[in-house]
């Protein structure tokens, strides 16, 4: 069940070199995303162990088909800050982080080797996939340090133009998604889930009708949470229907095959 927050609590665990005593499953179960942060910075020394837990993910077969590329140019923030949907945590946290699925070392091994690299639509999902996973245990381990994260898709939007601001990445690097980091200024409510059952299946698929009675009580507690943060109430189906009704982002194929992925 989630739980929410003290205040005290959260600035009692917001000191950002302190290491969280906080059991694993207590800190996992007390995330939420913070979009606004203090102006304290992230020391290097935090982004590295964080990124070393990062490293410590399952990856598959060991191709750890990721790279981080932390943005530390003030100039390169507030840049990115348009090309990510005018979101100002992207200038304002303490640690910007690029997440990349990176297929590049592997091309590298495979042209030094004197072979080809052909690998398809697989290499793409293996580097998303371990891609995910390392930001993953990086966002954890930075919530464990005391700090606040939030995942920004909105790099998404223009990624040819991220992908000039930040030097012009090789063929086969991936920008996936970037990540906000900081002492957090907000301490939100956790953000409810969908019902366990509606996502812990038994064995075989549930029919429609279950489901949609699933999504029922979640649309119930889902604008009970989004009234307690002061936003129009509305059910979690609600806000899925303009995500998924029409094509977003539709040059994404075509960059990322520019930067060498196959879709078959
Ligand atoms: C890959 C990814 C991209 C996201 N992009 C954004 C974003 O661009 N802006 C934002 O405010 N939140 C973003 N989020 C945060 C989600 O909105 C948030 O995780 C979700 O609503 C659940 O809320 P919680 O993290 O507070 O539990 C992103 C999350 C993920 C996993």
């Amino acid at each position: 069940m989630l739980s929410s927050r003290p205040q005290a609590t959260l600035l009692a665990a917001a000191s950002p070199t302190m290491t969280s005593s906080l059991p694993t499953l207590d800190l996992l179960m007390r995330h939420r995303s913070i979009r606004r942060f203090t102006d304290a910075a992230v020391p290097d020394a935090d982004v590295q162990a964080a990124v070393r837990a990062g490293q410590a993910a399952s990856t598959s077969t060991g191709a750890q088909a990721y790279c981080v590329m932390a943005v530390t140019d003030p100039t390169v923030r507030a840049a990115l800050v348009p090309l990510a949907g005018n979101q100002r945590m992207v200038e304002r946290c303490g640690a910007f982080l690029v997440i990349c699925g990176d297929t590049h070392r592997h091309r590298l091994a495979c042209s030094d080797a004197g072979q080809p690299y052909e690998a398809g639509f697989e290499a793409l999902l293996v580097a998303a996939i371990d891609a995910s996973l390392f930001a993953q245990n990086i966002a954890v381990a930075f919530e464990a340090m005391g700090y606040g994260v939030c995942y920004v898709g909105g790099l998404r939007n223009q990624l040819e133009e991220v992908d000039a601001l930040l030097g012009g990445l090789p063929q086969g690097v991936y920008p996936l998604f970037g990540m906000c980091i900081g002492v957090p200024a907000e301490d939100p409510l956790p953000r409810p889930r969908l019902p366990l059952a509606s996502v812990l299946l038994r064995d075989r698929y549930p029919d429609d009708a279950t489901m949609r009675n699933h999504l029922a009580d979640y649309d119930r507690q889902y604008a009970d949470y989004l009234a307690t943060r002061g936003t129009e109430a509305r059910g979690w189906t609600a806000g899925i229907v303009p995500m998924f009704a029409k094509l977003k982002r539709a040059g994404l194929a075509a960059y990322y095959k520019a930067k060498g992925a196959r879709l078959d």
